[in-house]
C-alpha cells in the first residue's frame, strides 16, 4: 500500500505546486512508482511536470463529471516512473462552481486517491489554497501532509489555521507532529532572517546618514 501525501496551505502562491511537481519528479527518479495529481482548478501543475508535447488536455474534473475514465486521465511524463492526472479542462472554464460542489458533494475525490493508493508508491496531491471543501476532502485520504511556509512573520501567525484544518475533528493524520516540527524550524529561520535584516537597515542608514552630512547628498 503506497501513500497519498497532500501539499496544502492557507496561504496562496508560497510554493505547493513547485514543492508537489519537485517532490514526485524526486520520488519517480529514485524509482519509486508516483503519481501526482492535481485537484486545483488553476491547474498549474501541467506546465512543470514534463509532459509530451500535445499532451490530452483533460484530468481529474473530467473524470469527476464522467466525461473520462480513469485510464484516459491518467498521462505518462518524461519520466517512465512519474504519471501525472492534471486538474483537466476546468482550468479553462470561467466557472469552477460545478467543479468545487461535485468535489464537495460526492466521495469520488477520497475513493480516486485510496485506489491510486493501492497501485503506486508515493501519490502526491497539489491542492488550491485555503481551507475549503476540496483541501478538507483531500486530507481525508492522505496519511502525510506538508505545508509550504515562507520564511516571513505574518505566514507564521496565520499558520495555526492549516495546523487546525489538518488536525481535523478527529486528529487522524498520522504525521500532524511531523509539519509542527518543521513549523518550528522554520520559525528560528524567520528570527535569524529578521536580525540579519535589522543589521543590514542599520548599516544603510549609518551610511546614508554619513553621506547625507558630507554634502555630497545635495547637488
Ligand atoms: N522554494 C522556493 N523559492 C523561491 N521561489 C519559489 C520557491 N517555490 C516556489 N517559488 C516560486 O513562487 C511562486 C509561486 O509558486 P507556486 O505556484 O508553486 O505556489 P502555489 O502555492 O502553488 O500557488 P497557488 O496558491 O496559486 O497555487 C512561483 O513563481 C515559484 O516559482
Ligand atoms: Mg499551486
Amino acid at each position: 500500500m503506497g501513500h497519498v501525501l497532500a501539499v496544502v496551505s492557507q496561504k496562496g502562491g508560497v510554493g505547493k505546486t513547485t514543492t508537489s511537481v519537485n517532490l514526485a519528479a524526486a520520488f519517480a527518479r529514485r524509482g519509486l512508482k508516483t503519481l501526482v495529481v492535481d485537484v486545483d482548478p488553476q491547474g498549474a501543475v501541467r506546465y512543470g511536470v514534463g509532459l509530451k508535447r500535445g499532451h490530452p488536455p483533460h484530468g481529474f474534473s473530467d473524470y469527476l463529471n464522467g466525461a473520462r475514465g480513469l485510464r484516459e486521465v491518467i498521462l505518462p511524463t518524461a519520466l517512465p516512473w512519474l504519471r501525472v492526472m492534471l486538474a483537466g479542462t476546468v482550468s479553462d472554464a470561467a466557472d469552477h462552481g460545478t467543479y468545487h460542489a461535485l468535489v464537495a458533494e460526492t466521495d469520488l475525490l477520497k475513493e480516486l486517491l485510496t485506489a491510486a493508493r493501492e497501485r503506486c508508491d508515493v501519490v502526491i496531491v497539489d491542492t488550491p489554497p485555503g481551507l475549503g471543501p476540496i483541501v478538507h476532502k483531500v486530507l481525508e485520504a492522505s496519511q502525510h501532509v506538508i505545508v509550504p511556509l515562507q520564511c516571513e512573520p505574518l505566514a507564521l501567525q496565520t499558520t495555526p489555521q492549516i495546523l487546525r484544518g489538518i488536525q481535523g475533528p478527529d486528529a487522524s493524520l498520522a504525521d500532524y507532529c511531523y509539519a509542527v516540527t518543521k513549523l518550528l524550524d522554520f520559525s528560528k529561520i524567520v528570527r535569524r532572517q529578521q536580525n540579519r535584516h535589522r543589521r543590514i537597515l542599520l548599516r544603510e542608514r549609518a551610511d546614508h546618514l554619513a553621506h547625507a552630512r558630507s554634502g555630497e547628498w545635495i547637488e
